[in-house]
C-alpha cells in the first residue's frame, strides 16, 4: 500500500499544488511584514516631498535614462561612506516614485550629489561634461537647454501622488504650473539633482 509520501511522489498534480502552497507561505512570510516595518515606511526626518520643477526634473532623469550608469544607493560599506557620505536609508525613499536605485555604476553614485556641485558646474556638465572632466565618458545632453519643461501635466501628477499619500497642499497643487513656467528641462533636472540625499546630513 503507497504510504503518504510515495503518494505525493508519484501525483505529479498533487505535487504541484503542495509546492505552489510552500512557494506562497514562504513569499508571504518574508514580504508581509514589511509593510508594516515603521522604519520602511516613515519618511526620515526633514524630508520633502519633491516640488514641481524638482518632480519634473526627475521626469526628465527617468526619459533620459540617467539610471542606466548612474545608481542612487550608497552601501553601508566604508569605501562607499568614505566617497559619498552617509550610506542610504530606506526612510530617504518614500516619496521615489518609481525609485532610481539602479545596480549599474559607470558614473559614480548620485543619491547625495545635491549640493555637492553648483547649479553652473551642472549645467556645462551636462551640456558637454568633457568641458569639466576632460576623461569623462558621460553623454551631453544639449537638448535639456533648448526644452521647455512640459506643465501640462504636473499639477495631475501632484494630486495623484497625493493620494499616494505625497503630503502636498491644494495651495502647493494650484501654484505648480506657475512655478514651471519659462524653466528649461534643465534648471528642472539641476534642481532635482541638487535635491537629491540632502535630507540626511553628511559627513564626507
Ligand atoms: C554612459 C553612461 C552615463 C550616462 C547615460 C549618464 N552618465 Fe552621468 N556620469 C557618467 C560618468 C562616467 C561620470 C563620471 C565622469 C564625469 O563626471 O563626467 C558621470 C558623472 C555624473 C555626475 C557627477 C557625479 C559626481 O559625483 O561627480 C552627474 C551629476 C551626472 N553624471 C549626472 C547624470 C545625469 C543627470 C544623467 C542623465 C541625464 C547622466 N549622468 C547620464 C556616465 C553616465
Amino acid at each position: 500500500m503507497a504510504t503518504g509520501h510515495e503518494k505525493l511522489e508519484t501525483n505529479i498534480g498533487l505535487m504541484v499544488v503542495l509546492i505552489l502552497l510552500v512557494i506562497s507561505v514562504g513569499g508571504i512570510v518574508t514580504v508581509v511584514p514589511q509593510f508594516f516595518q515603521g522604519e520602511l515606511t516613515t519618511p526620515v526626518k526633514g524630508l520633502k516631498p519633491r516640488n514641481p520643477l524638482q518632480l519634473a526634473g526627475m521626469d526628465i532623469y527617468i526619459r533620459e535614462s540617467c539610471m542606466v550608469c548612474h545608481s542612487q544607493m550608497i552601501r553601508p560599506f566604508r569605501a562607499e561612506t568614505e566617497r559619498y557620505g552617509h550610506y542610504s536609508v530606506a526612510g530617504e525613499f518614500v516619496y521615489d516614485r518609481p525609485f532610481q536605485w539602479g545596480s549599474k555604476r559607470t558614473g559614480p553614485d548620485l543619491h547625495r550629489v545635491g549640493g555637492r556641485y553648483s547649479d553652473a558646474w551642472h549645467r556645462v556638465h551636462l551640456i558637454n561634461p568633457r568641458d569639466v572632466v576632460p576623461e569623462s565618458v558621460m553623454p551631453g545632453y544639449p537638448w535639456l537647454e533648448e526644452n521647455a519643461v512640459d506643465a501640462s501635466l504636473i499639477k495631475r501628477k501632484m494630486r495623484v501622488l497625493r493620494v499616494l499619500g505625497h503630503p502636498y497642499t491644494d495651495e502647493e497643487i494650484e501654484k505648480a504650473t506657475e512655478m514651471l513656467e519659462g524653466k528649461s528641462e534643465m534648471d528642472a533636472i539641476i534642481a532635482y539633482l541638487q535635491d537629491l540625499g540632502t535630507s540626511i546630513k553628511m559627513r564626507r
